[in-house]
């Protein structure tokens, strides 16, 4: 049975000025030239993907100065209109929580907390319709978990990411049915006691394996039913298939170089 599509809102920001000049995770060596106009072409394929399938995309104005703003997942966490912001854990990217604020403060939003830990948006944040799947270990604090609660009024499950390559919660996991509380995740990625965790609330979930994690397949963006996945991943395809879902891949070789794909370039402002 194909699933149902529902609208989305997206926050993203053109690789203008993207490229790898400090390495702040293990997929980022300066010493490996990226493609600019790939990228960007990589980019707009995104962009324009999303908008074929009916949803909004509003666009970041990139800064010369912040070459990682590609990866626009990181700068806030947005539920029923009310904006939690980033607080980056890396100096390279502090100033980029600014940006964040002043777009959403400029585009309607009024309430718009600014953080006291650190957290890098939904980089670490995924939103079920039951809960806030947060990651920690590598980037967002433990603390900002109980902040992203107490705002939001949500429970809060922390998990505890443990292999560098996959430094961000939605490197390993990726919401693919908010209302159904269906995901996807790698369990290599996390501690024992939080894959027992994710076993426990999520019986049901689509596993993925080493390889697909590896190619960065989690880090996809779901509609409901459209999801949009690293095309390398080739491993998610059929079970996505099979549970009703549409894969549709996408190459953002150049933004891997960041240590980033589909989810990291797409912020969702959920109404
Ligand atoms: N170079 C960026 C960093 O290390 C990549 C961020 C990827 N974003 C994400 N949502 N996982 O911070």
């Amino acid at each position: 049975m194909p699933r149902d599509a529902s609208p989305r809102r997206y926050l993203m920001c053109p690789p203008t000025h993207f490229k790898v000049t400090y390495s702040i995770n293990p997929w980022m060596d300066p010493a490996k030239p990226v493609d600019l106009p790939l990228a960007l072409t990589q980019w707009e394929d995104l962009r324009d993907r999303y908008r074929s399938l009916g949803h909004t995309v509003e666009l970041l104005e990139p800064r010369i100065d912040l070459p990682d703003m590609v990866f626009a997942a990181n700068g806030a966490t947005v539920i029923e209109g009310r904006v939690l912001l980033a607080r980056f854990a890396h100096a390279e990217r502090v100033p980029e929580a600014a940006v964040h604020r002043d777009w959403f403060r400029a585009h309607g939003f009024t309430d718009v907390h600014e953080p006291d830990h650190i957290n890098e948006g939904e980089g670490d944040f995924a939103v079920t319709a039951t809960y806030i799947l947060a990651g920690r270990g590598f980037r967002s604090s433990p603390l900002s978990h109980d902040e992203a609660q107490e705002f939001f009024g949500r429970p809060v499950i922390g998990l505890e990411l443990v292999d560098p390559r996959y430094y961000h919660l939605d490197t390993a996991l990726c919401v693919l049915d908010e209302a159904a509380d269906e995901i996807m995740y790698y369990p290599g990625a996390f501690s024992p006691g939080s894959r027992a965790v994710l076993r426990r609330l999520f019986p049901d979930a689509l596993i993925a394996e080493e390889e697909d994690a590896a190619a960065l397949g989690l880090n996809a963006v779901s509609d409901g039913r459209h999801v949009l996945l690293p095309q390398a991943a080739v491993g998610l395809y059929r079970p996505l298939r099979e549970r009703g879902f549409e894969p549709i891949g996408m190459d953002l070789g150049e933004l891997l170089k960041g240590g980033g794909s589909v989810k990291c370039c797409t912020q969702e402002l959920r109404a």
